[in-house]
């Protein structure tokens, strides 16, 4: 099984932002992580983190017939893109949405999430915790 992890804008600053918000580990620690897990569960995974919107239409464009399922963290993007919305159901590869803080406990503009209706399965608030939780998720549902 392969799986892509996808990740938006400033999520790169990890550790350096707002760590009230993220916590204090950096966007290496969650590679890292992320990388281990999969590891360890024999899932081929491929990390990508990108500040441009365009960038990661391309990426999940890219992804058509070579991926069986995606774990998107669109950040400030999930709450402003129609053409990640699109992207997403154009190649129609399941995909969990995740965020790392309790995005609805925040404030209203990060109340709306365009990809949510089209998520198999939405994880927020469980820190660098829910991508594993996604993937092992996406291992169990695909
Ligand atoms: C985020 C939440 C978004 O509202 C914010 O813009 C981000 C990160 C999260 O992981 O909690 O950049 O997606």
């Amino acid at each position: 099984m392969k799986l892509l992890v996808i990740n938006g804008p400033n999520l790169n600053m990890l550790g350096i932002r707002e760590p009230d918000v993220y916590g204090k580990s950096t966007y290496r620690d969650l590679c890292e992580m992320i990388e281990a897990h999969a590891k360890k569960k024999n899932i081929e995974i491929e990390i990508f983190q990108s500040n441009h919107e365009g960038s990661l239409v391309d990426k999940i464009q890219e992804a058509y017939g070579k991926t069986d399922g995606i774990v998107i963290n669109p950040a400030a993007y999930t709450h402003t893109s129609v053409a990640i919305l699109d992207a997403l159901k154009a190649v129609a590869i399941p995909f969990v949405e995740i965020h790392i803080s309790r995005v609805e406990e925040r404030e209203d503009f990060r109340q709306i999430s365009f990809i949510r209706p089209h998520a198999m399965k939405t994880i927020t608030g469980h820190g660098f915790n829910g991508y594993l939780e996604a993937i092992d998720y996406l291992a169990e549902a695909l």
